[in-house]
């Protein structure tokens, strides 16, 4: 199978999942958002999961948290389409509510799916949730850190079959929408994912 038969294996199974998320996501007749950009990405953002914007058009970060996120993949001098873009969760919490812990190991299992197709050489973690999920995955969880420590150093590890990996933790976008020092924080540690593809 290839990367797109795989991609579309994920969204199928996703799309038919039974859980709360899912059930409210056919009864308000809105979309999964499985992720976008390319399957050969070298990074891989991973956000904590939809929101209102993102279940209306079945797109990770369309909204205001979105903009900012593509203007620091912009700032780097990379274009949006070729990172890949996704959630750990891939429906939407209702009113935005932070995601449940049922929640993430019911669809955190895609996602490490999706690392595996797209093999990522960086992986950004934007927020807590996020940041704990990959690091725990890679066999970092004796160097989680609170985020306002961890946010911006660059964590080695390897995957499975043996080639290296950085874990990056970055401050959710949407943190440093109304907050102007995060976001300078922001700007700054983005650049880190650069020095990890040298
Ligand atoms: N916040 C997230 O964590 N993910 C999105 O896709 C949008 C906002």
């Amino acid at each position: 199978m290839n990367k797109l038969e795989e991609m579309k294996r994920i969204r199928d199974e996703v799309t038919v999942l039974n859980g709360t998320l899912a059930d409210l996501r056919r009864t308000n007749g809105t979309f999964p958002v499985l992720g976008e950009g390319s399957h050969d990405a070298e990074i891989l953002f991973v956000g904590e999961a939809p929101g209102k914007n993102e279940a209306t058009t079945g797109r990770p970060f369309c909204g205001a948290a979105g903009k900012i996120l593509t203007e620091l993949v912009g700032s780097i001098g990379i274009e949006r389409e070729e990172v890949y873009i996704t959630n750990i969760v891939k429906d939407r919490p209702p009113e935005n509510r932070d995601p449940f812990p049922d929640e993430i190991a019911l669809y955190g299992p895609f996602l490490e799916r999706q690392i595996k197709i797209i093999q990522p050489r960086v992986i950004a973690t934007l927020g807590r949730f996020s940041m704990d999920y990959v690091m725990r995955m890679f066999g970092l969880e004796f160097e989680i850190e609170p985020i306002s420590r961890a946010h911006g150093k660059a964590y080695k590890t390897e995957t499975p079959s043996g080639t290296s990996l950085y874990v990056v933790p970055l401050y959710h976008p949407a943190a440093s929408i109304y907050n102007r020092t995060l976001r300078e924080t922001l700007d700054e540690d983005v650049k880190v994912l650069l020095t990890c593809l040298i």
